[in-house]
């Protein structure tokens, strides 16, 4: 069983889906080569395609380079990638391939293969199409197992989209705050900026603000009272 992923950044939105349609369609052929596969595209912002399969025997190696050379996670892809982490074990048909890209603290992942066990997609997935920071993880991407190496703060729903805020920052945000619905909101926009462009997520942001925990003590909000 693999599952793969592949996800191109930094290029103009159209090109970026005509890449991902192709891709689909050079893919496409492969399917065959198990007795259950699909081919699909995932995401919006930062998308890419999913292709996931499963077989009674492991795929050949071959099989699995076609589809790394597709994703653009074999050895020999150039334009635009980083450093690729790569694991094989034959005997045991496990195989793990994973594209980094960046350095230091903007290192993230931009594609990734699992083959055999593929339990660790749990944590890998949200690391790809979350674009969350990846460089503490180095070499432990590759340890395989649905428990991540270190813990993924995975930043929720969207909720802004103009500023591309999620539920986990805002939650963050809101930890303790004690103030009224409207100043809570205020620190909202003036910290995380959101809400304060097209305003198309005031009202979710209104419901979030006044859901949120109470809070244990008061604090200044930047407004006068
Ligand atoms: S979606 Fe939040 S300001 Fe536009």
């Amino acid at each position: 069983m693999l599952g793969g992923e592949w996800s191109q950044l930094r290029v103009e939105p159209l090109q970026r889906r005509l890449h991902r349609v192709a891709v689909r369609e050079a893919l496409h052929p492969l399917l065959r080569a198990f007795a259950f596969a699909q081919c699909v595209p995932f995401g919006r912002e930062r998308g890419g395609v999913l292709f996931r399969a499963a077989a009674v025997e492991p795929p050949a190696a071959s099989t699995l380079e076609a589809i790394e050379a597709l994703l653009g996670l074999d050895a020999t892809a150039s334009t635009g990638t980083g450093p690729r982490l790569h694991y094989a074990d034959p005997r045991r048909g496990q195989r793990r391939t994973m594209r980094l890209s960046g350095a230091g603290g903007s290192t993230r992942l931009e594609g990734f293969l699992l083959a055999g066990d593929i339990a660790a997609e749990a944590w890998i997935r949200p690391l790809l199409q979350e674009e969350l920071p990846a460089e503490a993880y180095g070499r432990s991407l590759l340890a395989g197992g649905a428990k991540p190496p270190l813990p993924v703060a995975a930043r929720g729903r969207q909720v802004c989209s103009c500023f591309d805020v999620g539920e986990s920052e805002i939650a963050a945000c809101l930890h303790g705050l004690a103030a009224p619905v409207e100043a809570r909101l205020k620190r909202l926009q003036a910290e995380l900026k959101c809400g304060t462009n097209c305003g198309s997520c005031l009202p979710e942001l209104r419901r979030i603000v006044a859901a949120a925990p109470a809070a244990r003590e008061p604090l200044a909000v930047g407004e006068p009272s």
